[in-house]
């Protein structure tokens, strides 16, 4: 008689070089160890045999040992702690000639988890079967040199028949045997039945089917065609289980069947089941478990069978499903529906309880969708969630963080957390404030341990475990285990000291905790928002669980305009985060291994989960096919990311699905994630990405061009490429210079964009100068980050391509762009780097790097200067006299006149179908259209990645003259975002309304909607007269009639009159069918130098900003209450650019009053003088405000009123008090109601609980007054007769649109729109604000302030829509994260505020807002406002006048001086 252990540990002494042997915990010893010491005894081999410890890491040992070994054994109980180990190192264990023997009792829970982790697993139930298992272990590892784990039953005793010792060695070298009939067909010999015979079995046999042969419907078609790493895999083993048999006579067959030969039911059994003999069963038991082919599953499930029984000896499970059931489903899905049998997971503990009766009980019950367990409760009372919030199927990841981590577990923003914390218990700020409070605590608790090893009296044992835990605190479990001895003996201890009550009332931090913070992909949407990106760049020692729960087959139907963004990717990007995107359902063991490594990570780490489900009742069988889709076509790659190798020159970048391996081209061409994932490993696929589409068209163009230049410049000077990247256009302007004067010294020049070259290209070059930007903070503009990245990687991999390269570098940047003097190595950045680089990669050097500097008296002009001649110098051209005029670079100038009165090649453009875009001279002219070409930027690097153009959308504006509209209209535009747009629409700070995402085709159709209701886009943007605004004044119905009335008059005044919109969008005939030419009586043909813009407002309100506008008419109400006339100002404006002190803004002057009869007069005259003398060379420079200062205001008017004829009157008196909307219901003074809506920051859209755009729509269709768009972005319902006046507040009621309970702050704020939507955004605003409002709202409450009203504004960049430089509080962006902030502006509009920091991210507007705020609250003279209160408080110097903007702005001072010095 031998025990199973015995039989196993016998064969691997004599097998094996090297035997690892994990030793249980004392007293225990180990059984295999016995054996060997006997064996030592009386065999003459002697294997090398190491002991670990139990909780040791066998996986090390292992791969220390094992490479050199021809065959290294483990042998081990199946314990919890060692399986997860090996789970760790299951990858590098993998392809050693290892076998894992590991023994179990009566639950199979531990080693499963090893299934599908190493290439095969061998189960053996009876004594015999674990010796034959072991030699075909043994045989399958040495010969294939893979790893093999051989899992088996120790308790029982049996004859065993055992190889003689002299024949083990022989049997292990011997010549493999080639299988012909596969070893299945020893399975006859079993006597039962035939029908496990391979290719004979019930897969092909039972043709029933018209054709026959074709019995599993194509399953065959397909594994005929793909070999599967599986069928390569049984292959090996069926050769080894071969030779086996031959050596033992005894089969050993993969799979064996036993019962019915016409089976109803099919039960596979996993474990130590007894024979069960019922009629019309059949069981299968399993053998071999990895690698399970399905073909072989099928082979033994007729096609008449209706259910399959799965059973396995599990008792502590940890997913709803088990490998085995989930390998079985997937074969059985290859089937037709209709031969496809109901599935059936059943678990038990005890093989007492398998008994027939309860088996019959099994078949006569419905099949359940949950497991169930046998002898009574059903399974799923395993898997119950002790949290009801957590979705059913995502506890299966967080059932195995509880398993993996047992008490070490913390989830930081556990839904349990909810009771006592409130629903922001879940949020990752919560959580992150938590964690960094514990690791505040621990570290507080490490402090007073060591504390305590100074205190004289502690006894010699308590020092001794204070001095023991500190050296292993780190570590997983013994911290927790010396940290229990501790306490006991700190509470037994005699000693009183405040250090021991300060570490015991601490001791919840002995364990070293494995802290995750687990949340949705709905994070993912706004990385920023989420608070996601501050867990990720928190830099603490914690763990994000990201479960994107998406289906596949769902992708694309899932809401468009939210874009989810990669935060893997952005995990990445951040170098120290460790990253692994998993799949529970693809790979148990990846899994197991990526929370494993994440933990061990000493930083922030996010595991992104996969668990594709619609809804909770989701069968597991859509999961699987699911996850198996997703990651099967790549969308859902499998992967690891460690930066910790990478530091250590190891590769930190596993990928572990394999289709994605075999298949990189397909890779490439996904969408989202892959090809983000391609660019975050450069080395591997920069050089591909960067040779497909676009840029290898432009390439090819580039060199067609050269070759021609090449013919017909009969030069013998070598050609010059210049090669630029560039974001705002000012070095492509460069560069476009440099090859224009090249080519003018007669060298045959060619340029493009760095990005168009890839390394191969740009190693065929001789010459080459480059001319970079700096976009973001150091880093290259969009159109050279591919090669950048690409040379980087090429440096990194020691190459040197650039033999016969001879460059030289332009760089353009801002040395006060990041004006601290830690950020100094921004500046020029890219160029730096890439001449260095150059170097690096055997460039060599024509010229020394020129640096432009927008300080610079010139700007980057100062550096060129110095530059461009050493160019020339090189290519002896230098003293070639240049006698032709340069051409000009094509400005809009010449854009608009060239343009057939705003007609360009539009109409052409709209019917190419070959691109998303207009041409790029048409956009600027589609721009007079109210049309703005715009791309995604949240997807643009992705794109551009892929090779494809970026995902082109339109923008369009409607044109609405004092901000209102019809019922009727609102209802035209709800539809129009619907059926052509994005589904949102915004009210904008001009009062009118914007869609967005609108592609190509749907311009002219939505164009025709929105004419179809009177309205138009003409005129909306673009150098003309932009849409006139006016004062909501709801009270004053008389007077709003009035200016409203005005305000049309003005803007149709105003209008041009070119017929090519009409043309172009409405398919109306050419004016006079060609024969008259278009005549713009107030334009000309150039049409203004810039924007201009109008607004009337009525005092005592400024909701307009008036003088932030190049025209004003305010108001004057006579003692009748009639509107006399207006106050005329001019020469208001808002854009900026940053580091550009020409630019600035300004606020408008007041030059006089005018009547209403001449007010459109007057605005048409000051808008000609303005198109007559604004400067037209240089746009920055072309706003009337800088007209106005150029020419002097006294200058400017005296101009105006000599076109007039007549002089304008004085101004009269007048008060503003606000600038912000009046929000509630008012009554008008015809006794309508009008009531204002919050509509934070315009955006008209559903979102969950507050369906704004839905419950507009129910009041548009029943409303029989007007909407008026407000300035700030909110909404009036206006003119609603009284009996109407229930309905109406029952319809806001319903929809929560009558919810002004904000605060003052809020409801005082205002953003622009920039990311993702558009171009010229530099940071966040329409997305942040929000979130940053909750924060400072939080310090207004603290304070007493919640219904103080500070005007707070954002904008994505200087340009200033929103027109943050008349608010109290402003933010303007510089880069990602990073804004300006301006202090000190007049309440109602009437001062400019001031650069008070020049760039802050949000912690630093936290930390100075906070006792800003607290002082205002304090100490505010009675009614002072916030804008005047900092400047009295001497935190900001007013600004009086636009000129002197920047004169004592904070941010000068030392940090300049630093900078510069730098
Ligand atoms: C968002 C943004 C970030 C910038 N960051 C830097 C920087 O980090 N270092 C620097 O030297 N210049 C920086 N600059 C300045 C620009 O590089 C400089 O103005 C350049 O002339 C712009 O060229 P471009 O129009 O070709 O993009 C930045 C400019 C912008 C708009
Ligand atoms: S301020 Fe800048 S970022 Fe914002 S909408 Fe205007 S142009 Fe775009």
């Amino acid at each position: 008689m031998s025990s199973a252990t015995s039989s196993v540990a016998r064969v691997a002494y004599l097998a094996s070089d090297v035997i690892v042997d994990s030793q249980p915990t004392l007293p225990s010893t180990s059984q295999f160890a016995k054996v060997y010491s006997s064996l030592s005894a009386t065999s003459s081999r002697r294997p090398k045999i190491l002991s670990v410890p139990l909780g040791g890491d066998p996986g090390s040992t292992l791969l220390r040992n094992g490479s050199d070994a021809g065959l290294i054994s483990f042998t081990s109980s199946a314990a919890a702690q060692t399986v997860i180990r090996l789970v760790l190192n299951a990858a590098e264990l993998s392809s050693l000639p290892l076998v894992l023997h590991l023994a179990v009792k009566d639950d199979l829970s531990e080693v499963l988890l090893l299934h599908s982790a190493v290439p095969f697993f061998l189960v053996s139930r009876t004594p015999q079967q674990a010796h034959d298992n072991s030699l075909l272990a043994s045989r399958l590892a040495r010969t294939e040199k893979k790893a093999v784990v051989h899992a088996f039953y120790d308790a029982k005793n049996d004859s065993v028949e055992e190889i003689p010792e002299s024949e083990v060695q022989p049997f292990l070298l011997s010549e493999k045997l080639v299988s012909t009939n596969g070893v299945n067909g020893h399975n006859g010999s079993n006597g039962h039945n035939g029908h496990a015979n391979g290719r004979n079995g019930y897969a092909n046999g039972h043709n029933g089917h018209a054709n026959g042969a074709n019995g599993t419907n194509g399953v065959n078609d397909h594994s005929a065609n793909v070999v599967s790493p599986g069928s390569e895999l049984f292959k090996l083993y069926e050769r080894a289980a071969l030779s086996t048999v031959v050596r033992i006579r005894r089969a050993c067959p993969p799979l064996s069947v036993h019962g019915s030969s016409e089976p109803h039911t099919v039960i596979f059994g996993l474990g130590d089941i007894p024979s069960v003999d019922i009629d019309g069963v059949s069981v299968v038991s399993l053998n071999l478990l990895t690698p399970l082919l399905p073909s072989r599953i099928l082979d033994v499930i007729p096609p008449f069978a209706s259910r399959v029984i799965i059973l396995e000896q599990l008792h502590r499970w940890n997913t709803k499903w088990t490998p085995l059931y989930l390998e079985l489903v997937n074969a059985i899905h290859q089937r037709e529906v209709e031969q496809r049998p109901h599935i059936q997971s059943v678990y038990f503990s005890d093989p007492a309880q398998v008994i027939p009766l309860a088996i019959l009980k099994l078949l006569q019950a419905a099949p359940s969708s949950v497991p169930i367990q046998l002898g009574g409760t059903s399974a799923s009372s395993l898997l119950s969630l002790e949290v009801p919030h957590i979705p059913k199927h995502e506890s299966s990841y967080t059932k195995i963080l509880s398993h993996v981590f047992g008490e070490r577990l913390e989830v930081s923003n556990s839904p349990a957390l909810v009771l006592k914390q409130g629903a922001i218990a879940t949020s990752p700020e919560f959580a992150l404030g938590r964690v960094r409070g514990q690791l505040d605590q621990r570290n507080e608790l490490i402090r007073s341990v060591q504390k305590l090893l100074e205190v004289k009296e502690v006894s010699p044992e308590l020092h001794k475990l204070c001095s023991q835990w500190v050296l292993i605190k780190d570590d997983d479990t013994k911290s927790c285990s010396v940290g229990k001895e501790l306490i006991t003996a700190l509470e037994s201890s005699k000693l009183s000291s405040p250090i021991i009550d300060r570490i015991l009332a601490l001791r919840a931090h002995f364990p070293a905790r494995s802290r995750w913070i687990i949340g949705s992909d709905a994070w993912s949407y706004d990385l920023g928002a989420s608070g996601l990106h501050h867990a990720i760049a928190s830099g603490l020692d914690i763990n994000i669980l990201i479960i994107d729960t998406l289906p596949y087959t769902s992708r694309n139907s899932a809401d468009p305009h939210r874009r989810k963004q990669d935060a893997g990717l952005y995990a990445m990007n951040h170098g120290d985060v460790y990253v692994a995107s998993v799949a529970v359902y693809s790979s148990y063991a990846q899994v197991l291994q990526a929370v494993m490594e994440a933990d061990r990570h000493k930083g922030p780490s996010v595991v992104l989960a996969y668990l594709p489900y619609q809804n909770e009742d989701a069968p597991a069988l859509e999961v699987l096919k699911e996850t198996k889709l997703a990651v099967d076509a790549g969308y859902w790659p499998l992967y690891r990311w460690d930066p910790v190798k990478e530091a250590q020159g190891k590769e930190p970048f596993a990928l572990d699905s394999d289709s994605v391996k075999n298949d990189l081209q397909q890779f490439l061409d996904r969408q989202n994630h892959l090809s983000q994932l391609v660019r975050s490993k450069p080395e591997l696929a920069t050089e591909l990405v960067s040779s497909l589409g676009e840029n290898v068209k432009e390439a090819r163009r580039k060199k067609a061009q050269q070759a021609y230049d090449d013919l017909v410049v009969s030069l013998d000077a070598p050609p010059l490429v210049v090669l630029y990247a560039s974001d705002g256009g000012t070095a492509e302007k460069f560069a476009k210079r440099l090859a224009n004067r090249g080519k003018a010294r007669g060298l045959s020049t060619s340029i493009g964009t760095i990005d168009s070259m890839s390394i191969d290209t740009l190693s065929q070059e001789e010459y080459v100068a480059f001319v970079t930007s700096v976009a973001g903070q150091g880093e290259p503009p969009q159109n050279g980050r591919t090669l950048f990245k690409a040379l980087n990687a090429a440096a990194l991999r020691g190459e040197k391509p650039f033999s016969k390269l001879r460059y030289s570098v332009f760089a353009l940047g801002d040395s006060h762009y990041w004006p601290r003097p830690e950020d100094a190595h921004y500046y020029n950045k890219p160029g730096k780097d890439l001449d260095a680089r150059l170097e690096q990669l055997g460039g060599e050097r024509f010229a020394d790097i020129g640096l432009g500097d927008d300080q610079d008296a010139d700007g980057p002009d100062t550096g060129y200067k110095v530059w461009e001649p050493l160019v020339w110098k090189t290519f002896g051209v230098d003293s070639i006299e240049v006698k032709e005029a340069e051409p000009d670079p094509i400005t809009n100038e010449h854009i608009k006149a060239a343009s057939g009165y705003l007609r360009g090649t539009i109409a052409e453009g709209l019917e190419d179908v070959s691109t998303g875009a207009l041409d790029p001279s048409d956009t600027q002219l589609t721009k007079f259209h109210g049309i703005y070409q715009q791309d995604d930027r949240d997807i643009r690097d992705e794109r551009q990645a892929q090779g494809v153009e970026p995902a082109y959308s339109f923008m369009i504006r409607v044109r609405t003259p004092g901000g209102v509209c019809t019922p009727e209209q609102w209802l035209q535009m709800d539809r129009i975002a619907d059926e052509h747009g994005n589904g949102t629409f915004k009210i904008t700070t001009r009062a009118t309304f914007q869609f967005h995402g609108v592609i190509k085709r749907h311009l002219k159709p939505s164009i025709q909607e929105i004419n179809k209701v009177l309205l138009d886009t003409l005129a909306a943007c673009g150098d003309v007269n932009r849409n006139v605004i006016c004062s909501a004044i709801p009270s004053l119905s008389r007077l709003h009639a009035q200016v409203y009335g005005f305000a049309k008059l003005v803007s149709a005044h105003l209008l041009p009159r070119t017929t090519a919109y009409h043309e172009i969008w409405l398919d109306k005939k050419m004016v006079a069918g060609e024969a008259v030419k278009d005549f713009e009586p107030l334009y000309g043909e150039f049409y203004l130098p810039r924007k201009f813009k109008i607004a009337v407002a009525v005092p005592p309100t400024n909701d307009v900003d008036v003088f932030a506008n190049d025209l004003g008419f305010i108001a004057i109400v006579d003692e009748q209450g009639e509107l006399a006339g207006f106050n005329v100002t001019i020469g208001g404006g808002m854009g900026v650019t940053h580091g550009n002190k020409k630019t600035y803004p300004r606020v408008a002057d007041v030059i006089g009053f005018c009547t209403v009869e001449q007010g459109p007069i007057v605005a048409e005259k000051v808008m000609l003088t303005q198109r007559d003398n604004g400067n037209r060379a240089d746009r920055k420079n072309a706003r009337l405000k800088y007209t106005i200062d150029r020419m002097g205001l006294d200058a400017f008017k005296a101009e105006v009123e000599s076109r007039l004829g007549y002089t304008l009157t004085p101004a009269r008196p007048y008060t503003f008090d606000r600038n912000i909307d009046d929000f509630g219901w008012s009554t008008g003074d015809d006794g309508r109601h009008h009531v204002m809506l919050f509509i934070e920051n315009g955006r008209i859209q559903d979102e969950p609980e507050r369906d704004f755009k839905t419950g507009l729509r129910e009041i548009a269709k029943i409303h029989k007054g007007t909407f008026r768009l407000t300035a700030n972005q909110h909404i009036m319902i206006s003119e609603i007769s009284t009996e109407d006046v229930s309905e109406i507040k029952r319809i806001l009621a319903k929809y929560k649109l009558d919810n002004l309970n904000h605060t003052g702050l809020r409801l005082s704020s205002s953003a622009c729109v920039a990311f993702p939507t558009c171009g010229l955004a530099m940071a966040e605003s329409e997305r942040y604000l929000p979130v940053l409002i909750d924060k400072v709202e939080k310090i207004c409450e603290e304070n007493g302030l919640r219904n103080d009203s500070i005007v707070m504004r954002m904008t994505g960049c200087p340009n200033g829509c929103a027109r943050p430089y008349v608010a109290e509080v402003a933010f303007v962006g510089k880069a990602p994260g990073s804004y300006s902030m301006l202090l000190g502006g007049g309440y109602y509009g009437q001062r400019l505020n001031k650069i008070y920091r020049e760039t802050v991210s949000e912690p630093e507007i936290l930390a100075i807002l906070r006792p800003m705020i607290k002082r205002y609250a304090l100490e505010r003279i009675d009614g002072e406002h916030f804008g005047d209160f900092v400047i009295r408080a001497g935190y900001i110097a007013p600004t009086t006048s636009g000129k002197e903007w920047y004169d004592g702005m904070g941010g000068e001072g030392q940090y300049r001086e630093a900078a510069a010095a730098a």
